[in-house]
């Protein structure tokens, strides 16, 4: 009985921590998809404080998905974490050229760039979950 009780103890602790790792990737993708929202609202109402709001915020949720552990595919080769890092990178870059070309009024090289990233959220939805 004793054992029993133990080792559901121990199963539930480790599926709460498994439960928690992906909260934060969660917790950290819903941030990202809030500053993305932010970004076309300063778009949309041409207001320079919400764009900016935005990138900063995108830029900061960005530093945590560096640390992701993306659970592979084992069938594949494919290291997720080098191409979560490269991406990172990537997205940073051009979180701070859209907001630069916003201040010189490059409003159609905005709109390119936001594309872009939009792009490259959804590439690696479908390399890393199928989707
Ligand atoms: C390097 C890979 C990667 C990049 C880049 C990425 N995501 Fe994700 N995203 C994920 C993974 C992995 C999940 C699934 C999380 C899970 O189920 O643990 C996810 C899930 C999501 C979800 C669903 C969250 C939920 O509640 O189910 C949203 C929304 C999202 N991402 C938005 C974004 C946006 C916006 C960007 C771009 C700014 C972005 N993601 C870029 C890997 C990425």
């Amino acid at each position: 009985m004793k054992k029993i009780l133990l080792a559901s103890i121990l199963l539930s602790s480790v599926l709460l921590m498994a439960g928690n790792t992906d909260k934060t990737q969660i917790n950290t993708m819903q941030s990202l998809e809030v500053s993305m929202s932010q970004i076309q609202k300063g778009l949309l109402y041409n207001h320079k404080g919400m764009l900016k709001k935005g990138i900063t915020s995108l830029r900061t949720e960005l530093g945590n998905i560096k640390s992701f552990v993306i659970h592979n595919d084992k069938s594949i080769q494919f290291n997720a974490h080098e191409y979560a890092q490269k991406e990172t990178k990537a997205l940073d870059m051009i979180a701070s050229r859209i907001l630069q070309d916003f201040k010189d009024g490059k409003k159609e090289t905005v709109m390119i760039d936001y594309e872009q990233m939009l792009n490259r959220c959804v590439t690696c939805h479908a390399l890393v979950r199928r989707w």
